[in-house]
């Protein structure tokens, strides 16, 4: 990335050949972005693509060791999958770790890892049943985890249900459902930070045991974040297997 960066700073374009990595050009003679640029650039790949999918593992752990017949089934489908593909920790064996998914699906949903969405109206917009009006040019924040934990879209919202999301389930609203954004300005992110969340699930699941540390409380946030995180961490107890 930060090479890709820099070859654009120096070039003026980046390379559309893969092997092509030289950051350097003899006709280019100003910087076509700053260093300050590319260091907004990193420091968001950083935190939209790390603390994301760290916290989306967390959580994960967390209702996990909350709901032992979910950690049993989630522990199966990982030791499943690895014994069909020799123990290794292959794409293809992530790949068919399908309950796993349901339950990342299921914490993106009671814990959406960006808990907002940043918006600005691009016409003027009458709410119904109300004489407010958005105008155009104001800026919008959507509560992502307000939508997710509305009753409307999601019944029983606050109970960990990862099959809520089984095709003979499917008791959502999918059009509220959206951990990774929408339309244009979505996250890049989508399927790399997909199969991080199960990467270090699996290997957690398959190395650790892990047990609830406390009775069952509903963790709380602090304020002092871009990303949801947890006010008192995320309590676990974690215990290598024998
Ligand atoms: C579980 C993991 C992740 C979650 C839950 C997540 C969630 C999100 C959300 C909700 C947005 C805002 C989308 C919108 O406004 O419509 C976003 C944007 C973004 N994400 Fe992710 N993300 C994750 C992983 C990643 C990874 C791995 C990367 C990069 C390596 C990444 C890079 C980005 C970037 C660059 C944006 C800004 C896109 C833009 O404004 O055009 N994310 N992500």
């Amino acid at each position: 990335m930060l090479q890709l960066l820099l070859q654009l700073r120096n070039t003026g374009n980046i390379s559309q050949d893969d092997s092509v990595w030289s950051v350097t050009t003899s006709n280019v003679k100003s910087k076509t972005i700053s260093v300050d640029h590319m260091v907004g650039h990193l420091t968001l790949f950083l935190i939209a693509g790390f603390e994301t999918s760290a916290s989306t593992a967390a959580f994960t752990l967390y209702e996990l060791t909350q709901h032992p017949k979910v950690m049993a089934k989630a522990k199966e489908d990982v030791i499943n999958a690895l014994a069909k593909h020799g123990g290794k920790l292959s794409y293809d064996a992530i790949q068919d770790m399908k309950y796993l998914e349901l339950c990342i699906m299921e914490t993106a949903r009671k814990y959406p890892a960006l808990p907002i969405l940043n918006r600005e109206c691009t016409k003027d917009y009458q709410l119904p049943n109300s004489s407010l009006t958005i105008k155009k040019g104001t800026p919008i924040v959507i509560s992502l985890m307000g939508l997710h934990r509305d009753e409307q879209h999601f019944p029983n919202p606050m109970s960990y249900e990862p099959e809520r999301f089984t095709e003979e389930h499917r008791n959502y609203n999918p059009t509220a459902y959206m951990p990774f954004g929408e339309g244009p300005r979505q996250c890049i992110g989508v399927r790399m930070g997909k199969v991080n969340v199960k990467i270090a699930l699996a290997k957690i699941l398959s190395t650790f045991n892990l047990e609830p540390c406390q009775e069952k409380r509903e963790i709380e946030f602090t304020i002092h974040g871009i990303s949801l995180m947890p006010e008192d961490g995320v309590p676990v107890k974690v215990s290598r297997k024998k």
